[in-house]
């Protein structure tokens, strides 16, 4: 059994905490790092099997080893209208193919005061820098999910951590290529600014193409 965190309109947010072989959260995760088109903008790449997947998703869960772990938050997104019976809470399928993009959440360094109008930071005890990451299957794109998932990820995310400290600032980043115009116009739709744009010289294979490699760097504040 795994708790729904998060509900939207047409979506729910699953939690994932185990990458432990057999388990469900392994599945929903696999079901779309597997996808090559879902993961075509990762330097990563697709993970070819569930040994792969379970050592990716060994970064973005919570664990005893690393540094800030109760800040890693890594969500499955699942389609309400396949689970109609489905009020709040219950099971995924066996196979964990119900997923259809997974968001995550990692700690992440706190963007400079002042930098490029990055906000001041008063106190930095109260301040919480994360980066957030998202894919998506591709029979999904282009319907609102990524929008409405993070939307109600963040909200979720802040008002969670606002309970214990109601002072809490949060700086969320996300890097994305700058020939990612889907995902950027996510962000934009999200409310996120650009901080800065850096194209390299050195050519990847990176979005089904030979490109500079280059990173947008932006930015919001809950
Ligand atoms: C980027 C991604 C998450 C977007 O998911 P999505 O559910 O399709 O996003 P949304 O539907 O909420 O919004 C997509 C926006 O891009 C627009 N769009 C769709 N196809 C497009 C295209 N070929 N060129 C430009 N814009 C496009 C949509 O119209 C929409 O904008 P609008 O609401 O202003 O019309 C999804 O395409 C994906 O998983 N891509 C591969 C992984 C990836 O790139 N992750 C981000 C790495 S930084």
């Amino acid at each position: 059994m795994a708790g729904i965190i998060v509900e939207t309109p047409r979506l729910q947010l699953m939690q994932l905490n185990s990458n432990a072989e057999g388990s469900v959260h392994l599945d929903l995760f696999h079901n779309v790092w597997r996808d090559k088109q879902a993961t075509q903008w990762s330097p990563h790449g697709p993970c070819e099997n569930k040994i792969a997947s379970q050592a990716w998703m060994a970064g973005v869960i919570p664990s005893t080893t690393a540094d800030r772990s109760g800040e890693r938050v890594c969500y499955a997104v699942l389609l309400r209208q396949n689970r109609p019976e489905v009020k709040g809470h219950g099971t995924v399928d066996d196979d964990g193919s119900e997923s259809i993009g997974i968001l995550t959440l990692l700690p992440s360094e706190l963007i400079k005061e002042g930098l490029l109008g990055s906000p001041k930071i008063n106190d930095a005890s109260r301040a919480i820098g994360l980066e957030l990451g998202y894919l998506f299957l591709p029979s999904a794109w282009g319907k609102g999910f990524a929008t409405e998932s993070i939307k109600a990820l963040l909200e979720h995310y802040f008002s969670e951590k606002r309970k214990s400290n109601p002072q809490v600032m949060i700086q969320i980043q996300a890097n994305v290529h700058h020939d990612n115009v889907r995902s950027l116009k996510v962000l934009y739709k999200l409310g996120f600014s650009t901080l800065e744009t850096v194209v390299g010289e050195d050519v990847v294979f990176i979005g089904g193409a030979s490109r500079n490699k280059s990173v947008v760097k932006l930015w919001k504040a809950l």
